[in-house]
């Protein structure tokens, strides 16, 4: 493991010059749906949007130092290997991602938010399928996919796609899909039903190991307010927070 981004900047006979200087904490925030939640947390907890310091520029980093904090915008899929390897000390990841495969991160908080779920799904007006021939399954979750089947005894080929999986049925590529799906919207409008639940989805906060011990008070504290910023307010349903 690497170590983390603030601890490579302070090291090393030459110091890198503004923007890259100063001891800022620095997060991988997700793009597309999970930055508004995010933000919003962000914003609770410290006053900051990283939305806000993003949007409409084609900056991927902002600084924030009146929070103490360096925000990074990067791909959702790709933010735990940022995390893991020290390019950035915290992100928010969801477990669908952090599931896939095994990593060496510290998981301390479900931040609530990004709530959906990965699911098995078939048409609604199916092929038989063949004996003895194993489905076909389509997914962007390879390992998740391959674990869910194996755990159930039960063959599958695994087809590996990286979107429109919910497609792939109707043309005769495989038989079955894992994906993930919030609304249902996009399996309804494509003839699937949902057979079974894989995982329950909801975004973490990730920490990398390192920076944990590095910055353990201010890691320690920036935690503590992420929690009190995702705790529902009494009386109001998950979606008021969104
Ligand atoms: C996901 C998933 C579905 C869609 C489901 O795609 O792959 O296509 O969301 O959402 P719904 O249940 O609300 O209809 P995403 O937008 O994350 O992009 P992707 O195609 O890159 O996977």
């Amino acid at each position: 493991m690497r170590s983390p981004a603030s601890a490579r900047r302070t090291t090393g006979a030459r110091a890198a010059p503004a923007p890259w200087s100063g001891d800022l904490i620095t997060v991988g925030v997700p793009k597309g749906r999970l930055l508004t939640e995010s933000s919003i947390l962000f914003e609770k907890a410290f006053g900051v949007s990283p939305r806000a310091l993003l949007e409409g520029t084609r900056k991927l980093a902002a600084d924030a130092p009146e929070a103490g904090l360096r925000f990074i915008s990067i791909r959702a899929a790709d933010v735990a290997n940022y995390v893991e390897h020290g390019a950035a000390d915290i992100g928010i990841a969801g477990l669908d991602v952090l599931r896939e495969e095994p990593r060496d991160l510290y998981e301390p908080l479900d931040l609530g938010i990004g709530r959906c779920s990965v699911v098995m799904a078939r048409p609604a007006r199916g092929r038989p399928l063949g004996k003895g021939v194993a489905p076909r399954v389509a997914t962007k979750y390879v390992g998740l996919t391959t674990r869910y089947f194996a755990a159930k005894g039960i063959p599958v080929e695994v087809i590996p796609l990286h979107g429109s999986i919910e497609v792939a049925p109707s043309l005769g590529l495989v038989d079955w899909i894992v994906d993930i799906t919030e609304t249902g919207e996009t399996l309804r409008a494509n003839g699937l039903l949902v057979e079974e639940s894989v995982l329950e989805v909801s975004a973490r906060l990730i920490v990398n190991r390192v920076a944990l011990k590095l910055h353990a008070e201010r890691i320690r504290k920036l935690i503590s307010a992420l929690r009190a910023a995702s705790k529902p307010v009494p009386g109001r349903g998950d979606t008021d927070r969104r």
